[in-house]
């Protein structure tokens, strides 16, 4: 047995078994979403094999089952980030554990830079597509043809047309859609790095999602990706980011994106 199929029969063990209509990877500062779970069965990472261990601040690091709106969600509460381990791959485990559930579509949430001066921080933007310019790629050292994953559609029409009308029944206004650029942090941008992003084309900056994104569509799994911007990036207006600041803001921003979901849940999927 690798680490998937362990991890399985740990969740099945405590009575966690497919299918899930969504799972949802909550980034920084948004761990609190979990608790709008209904019937919610919570499980340690320390207690699946391949999970990420516990490390950055503001990061639960749990799965949790449950029901939202009448749907059966899964939530991973907490992500390993390339800057935590060197991996690109790090997520590798809980989302093929997420695929062998039978999930069909996860959304994954972060929080992000803003290239726009009138993107404000605790304003939530979709991701309509992406900039991988690290260098790095989840699935370099992996078999097979699948590994040659073709990302034209990598963020899922679909589930970004659902968001937009959940965001507009939840009152979330100002719902932004642009291009997220991965940059491998930890360190923030320079001011210099953050032109060239807006001048490749990206709307917003981060350090997560894209090998996520990379490593589920190569599972067949439909992806959409929400930012909750939580500062300017370096040198916008006055942007000089830290993490005290992206983990504040993003606390404030879980409550608009908690209201957003469960307006998105409340619609049900019809696809
Ligand atoms: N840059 C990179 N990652 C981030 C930022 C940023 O400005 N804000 C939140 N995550």
């Amino acid at each position: 047995m690798d680490d998937t199929d362990t991890a399985l029969a740990a969740l099945a063990g405590r009575g966690i078994t497919g299918p899930f209509e969504t799972a949802v990877v909550l980034g920084t500062g948004l761990g609190t979403i979990a608790e709008a779970l209904e019937g919610a069965i919570a499980v340690p990472y320390g207690d699946l094999p391949g999970f990420p261990a516990a490390g950055v601040s503001g990061h639960g690091g749990r799965l949790v089952a449950g029901t939202w709106e009448g749907s059966r969600v899964l939530v991973l509460q907490g992500r390993s980030h390339y800057y935590e381990t060197g991996n690109p791959a790090a997520m590798r485990v809980p989302l093929e554990v997420v695929a062998r559930l039978g999930t069909h579509h996860l959304l994954l949430t972060n929080s992000a830079g803003s290239l726009h001066p009138d993107w404000y921080p605790g304003s939530m933007a979709l991701i309509s597509d992406h900039i991988n310019f690290s260098g790095l790629n989840p699935l370099v050292g992996m078999a097979g043809d699948d590994r040659f994953v073709p990302l034209a559609d990598a963020y899922d029409r679909h589930i970004r047309l659902r968001l937009k009308r959940a965001a507009v029944q939840a009152g979330v206004t100002a719902l932004r859609e642009g291009v997220y650029m991965w940059f491998s942090g930890p360190s923030f941008e320079t001011a210099a790095e953050v032109k060239m992003a807006k001048l490749l084309g990206a709307d917003l900056v981060g350090m997560s999602t894209v090998p996520e994104v990379i490593l589920a569509r190569r599972l067949g799994l439909r992806v959409a990706g929400l930012s909750v911007i939580t500062n300017f990036a370096t040198g916008i207006g006055s942007g000089n980011p830290s993490h005290g600041e992206t983990k504040e803001v993003a606390l404030g921003g879980s409550i608009g994106l908690k209201r957003l979901l469960r307006s998105y849940f409340r619609a049900r999927d019809d696809a």
